[in-house]
């Protein structure tokens, strides 16, 4: 299996994602109440985004984890591993801030510029992508 083949499938999905998503953001929460439309919102950019390599339940089993030399951080285990769960540290990842090497280099992120304004339109939307991405992974936190 050539993971960038299967990359490049998936950022050609991602571009009609990224579309639909800038226009279905819903309203916005003030602080982690996050709805089903947005949790649903933030599970559909996982599945296309992250579960490759992260997997459907976050664990870190995707398709291509196989391929990487990097075992994908195990997202289910976020918050026991640092004692609360890092939103921030989340957030400043999709926003390319810090880089994680296997996500790729900043301006040239595996995901493209989902998250960043000039994909949404807007920073009010960007924001709102990345909101909702990060109460999904939160919603999937070990008990
Ligand atoms: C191409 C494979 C790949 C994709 C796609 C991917 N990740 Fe990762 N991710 C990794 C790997 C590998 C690591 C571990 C990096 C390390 O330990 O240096 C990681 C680490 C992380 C971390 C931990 C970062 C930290 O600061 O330690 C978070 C959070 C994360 N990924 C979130 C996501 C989200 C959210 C998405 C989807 C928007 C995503 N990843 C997509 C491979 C991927």
């Amino acid at each position: 299996m050539a993971p960038s083949s299967e990359i490049r499938q998936i950022l050609a999905a991602g571009g009609l994602l990224a579309v639909v998503a800038a226009g279905s953001v819903g309203p916005v929460h003030a602080s982690g109440a996050a709805g089903n439309a947005e949790l649903a919102q933030g599970k559909a950019v996982y599945r296309e985004y992250c579960a490759v390599c992260h997997g459907n339940d976050g664990r870190g089993h995707g398709p291509i984890a196989k391929a990487s030399k990097i075992h994908p951080t195990d997202l289910a285990a976020l918050r026991r591993n640092n004692g609360s769960f890092p939103a921030q540290q989340i957030d400043a990842a999709l926003r390319g801030d810090d880089p994680v090497v296997a996500h790729g280099a900043p301006g040239m992120m595996v995901w493209g510029a989902l998250f960043l304004s000039d994909v949404n339109g807007n920073e009010a939307a960007a924001a709102a992508t990345r909101r909702d991405v990060i109460a999904y992974i939160e919603s999937m936190q070990e008990k």
